[in-house]
């Protein structure tokens, strides 16, 4: 449910100031309302599963909220500038984040739209793989930009998203978040979370980059499939205590749009310095499986459209845009 006009506004002013209470005369004389209608606001606004307690001579209490992806969540406390900002779209149940958002792009959703869902009934994951998280457990996400760049770049925004998401683990839950190339968040050696990036041109220019997000929250070791469960974590695994998916979103977010400016608007060596930080691939023996052939070598560096360099034979490196890394020396995947 995605509450609206008065009913939000009440909702932020019980919101900023949460644990304490808000007399019933405060709220009506600051809506501009009856104290009939903030009461029938108010059951609107339970049903959408915020706690409110209610006492006569006192008046609302706001003591928690869902645990839901819901607009008014995301939005209260987002300090983007656009990100997010442009508008949310929240389902509880779609088929893929990532083809909603592009049904949006195609009819003209502005930059920065964010559509998100509680689970999926066709995540997609990269190579026609698919992504599965239970209700209400993950972070299913899928941002629309519309970057003025050359589609031959269109790699560096996954390579972006990767240290944005790595950043905001790392500062908000203390966990030791890495990249894996090109778009997997590793702890340890398992998958906490992948990206999805999808492109569509038009002769020479990017018309509009989706970036899919999915990131294990708060998913107990037994909910993953039996056959991901060995190689698969979540935020709350790690940490052993549930965290906030709003909270993660929204540092998200604004990671994603800090590194977003910079890479739009200075290029990505800034981004690519962080990158190679948070990534321990670069000198390490892999095998890289693509679609039509396997290669083995050492990795020399990123380059500055966010190709990897790949040492196998004398003379110049191989150039893989796209791949599947498994580590040869020591780690394996
Ligand atoms: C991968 O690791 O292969 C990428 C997984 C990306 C999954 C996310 S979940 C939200 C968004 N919608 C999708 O259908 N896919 C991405």
């Amino acid at each position: 449910m995605t509450l609206s006009g008065k009913r939000q506004a009440l909702l932020v002013a019980l919101r900023s100031r949460t644990g304490q209470w808000v007399s019933g005369e405060e709220l009506s004389g600051g809506l501009g309302i009856s104290r009939a209608a903030i009461s029938k606001h108010i059951a609107t606004i339970k049903a959408a599963g915020y706690a409110i307690a209610s006492a006569p001579g006192k008046g609302y209490r706001l003591t928690s909220g869902p645990d839901r992806l819901l607009p008014e969540e995301i939005l209260f406390g987002l300090k983007t500038a656009f990100m997010g900002k442009a508008g949310i779209v929240h389902h509880p149940l779609i088929d893929s984040t990532n083809t909603q958002a592009r049904a949006l792009a195609r009819t003209g959703a502005p930059e920065g739209t964010l559509v998100v869902a509680e689970t999926q009934s066709a995540g997609r994951g990269r190579k026609g793989r698919s992504w599965m998280a239970s209700t209400g457990e993950g972070l299913l996400v899928s941002l629309i930009l519309r970057p003025a760049m050359e589609p031959s770049r269109a790699a560096l925004i996954t390579l972006m998203t990767a240290v944005s998401v790595a950043e905001a683990l790392i500062e908000e839950t203390g966990i030791d978040a890495r990249i894996k190339w090109p778009n997997d968040i590793l702890v340890g050696r398992k998958k906490m979370a992948g990206i999805l990036t999808e492109m569509s041109m038009e002769l020479d220019a990017v018309d509009y980059v989706i970036v899919g997000l999915g990131l294990n929250v708060n998913t107990p070791l037994a909910s993953f499939h039996s056959d991901i469960r060995d190689i698969a974590t979540s935020v709350m695994a790690e940490s052993s205590a549930p965290f906030s998916r709003v909270a993660l979103l929204q540092a998200i977010l604004l990671k994603f749009e800090t590194h977003y400016e910079t890479l739009t608007q200075k290029g990505p060596e800034s981004i690519l310095v962080r990158w190679k930080a948070l990534s321990d691939i670069v000198g390490r023996r892999v095998r890289v499986s693509m679609m039509r052939e396997e290669i083995e070598g050492r990795v020399i560096d990123i380059d500055a459209d966010g190709v990897l360099l790949i040492d196998n034979a004398p003379g110049e490196p191989l150039r893989i845009l796209s791949g599947d890394i498994t580590y040869l020396d020591g780690e394996s995947d």
